[in-house]
């Protein structure tokens, strides 16, 4: 995607080859700072931190983490250390196990000396192949809007919500839940998004509202809170979300918070669409509530925020007492039968072992 009349993905390699850039993403929406990697341990930082995030995201950086700390030594016990250390970066996402295996799997069997190259070219085909996904995935979801635009007559903005970033900046291009939004808005259709804040990273105020700024799409920043009331009153069409780890059978563990949208969804009769690459299906897992690893993150994510004063410093201040524990669990898991597809890059399906199974037949 465009940033000032630029094009970028959110990662890349640099240009000696060696290195790999990566967009702060701690940094946005007030600074575009570009950060350089060169090991193993930068890249497991970068991942915990959260300069960089997002499934498919994360996953393309440990790829790259690999190739990274194979510069320090290509033995297999290494190698093998290497994935178990990138793993343990951030528990729920399974794109991160996903893509380190797959390096695992390509790396393993060439012999030690050429084990580098065949892992850039490894790492480099994750991040190409994630861009045409999540491109299929837009086209998919293309449709869905497009119908329902039609069913609303063809005049006014199609208004979807969204909860936390599943744009461009989660993925290595593209988004997966902003895929299709991206899509209709350069088919011409009309489209208007509600931005959760999503606390307490506050990715939908911080970096879904710096994409869609940037692309000139309308959108309004709300509080987490308002989406069922907007619901209430006829003003969503369409709820559209990504997934850190899909089920087998169609769970969907979202970012913290998606749950109660998707019941505020139902109970409403708006559609709640979950956009998805087939990396982040679980097929060793169908009850997601009691398979999937919640991520718990700090309390001081909780007790503070990050904002700019009114003299331009970006400054994190307190938002409660000093002696007020606090809990910070960074994933939900919405059951099946609340979503009411699963849109793919292999088309759109139900959220059911049927649907996924449809689709990808290869993990009957
Ligand atoms: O904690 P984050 O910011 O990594 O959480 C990201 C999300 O919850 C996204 O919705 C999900 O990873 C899908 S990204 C295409």
């Amino acid at each position: 995607m465009q940033v000032d009349g630029r094009e970028y993905r959110s990662i890349w390699l640099a240009t000696d080859g060696l290195g790999v850039e990566i967009i702060d993403q701690t940094r946005l929406p007030f600074t575009f700072v570009v950060v350089r990697l060169d090991s193993l341990q930068q890249a497991m930082d970068a991942i915990r931190s959260m300069q960089v995030r997002g499934a498919p995201l994360i996953g393309a950086t440990a790829a790259y983490g690999i190739c990274l700390g194979l510069r320090e030594g290509t033995r297999t016990a290494h190698l093998e250390d290497m994935a178990g250390q990138l793993i343990s970066c951030r528990p729920t996402a399974i794109n991160l196990r996903w893509a380190v295996e797959r390096m695992l799997r390509v790396v393993l069997p060439v012999a030690e000396e050429m084990r580098l190259e065949a892992a850039y070219r490894e790492a480099e085909r994750i991040c190409s192949e994630d861009v045409r996904t999540n491109e299929a995935i837009g086209e998919h979801g293309l449709v869905l809007i497009r119908e329902i635009w039609r069913k609303k007559g063809g005049r006014d903005p199609v208004r979807i919500l969204t909860h936390c970033n599943a744009g461009w900046l989660a993925t290595v291009d593209w988004g997966t839940a902003l895929a299709p939004v991206y899509k209709a808005a350069r088919a011409g259709i009309p489209v208007h998004v509600w931005v959760d804040e999503t606390r307490p990273r506050n990715q939908g105020a911080s970096l879904t509202a710096w994409e869609l700024a940037a692309a000139d799409i309308p959108h309004h920043l709300i509080v987490d809170n308002a989406g069922g009331h907007l619901m209430q009153r006829g003003q969503v069409d369409l709820c559209l979300v990504g997934t850190d780890r899909t089920t087998a059978s169609g769970d969907v563990c979202n970012k913290i918070g998606t749950y109660l949208k998707a019941l505020a969804a139902a109970d409403n009769g708006v559609p709640f669409y979950v956009a998805l690459p087939g990396s982040t299906v679980d097929w060793s897992v169908t009850n997601g509530l009691a398979a999937i690893p919640i991520e718990e993150r700090g309390a001081e994510e909780v007790l503070r925020i990050q904002g700019l004063d009114a003299g331009g410093e970006v400054r994190v201040v307190s938002i409660a007492p000093a002696v007020t524990p606090a809990l910070n669990p960074a994933f939900d898991v919405t059951p099946a039968a609340l979503v009411t597809g699963l849109v793919t890059e292999r088309g759109i399906c139900p959220a059911s072992s049927e649907g996924l199974l449809g689709l990808y037949p290869e993990h009957r």
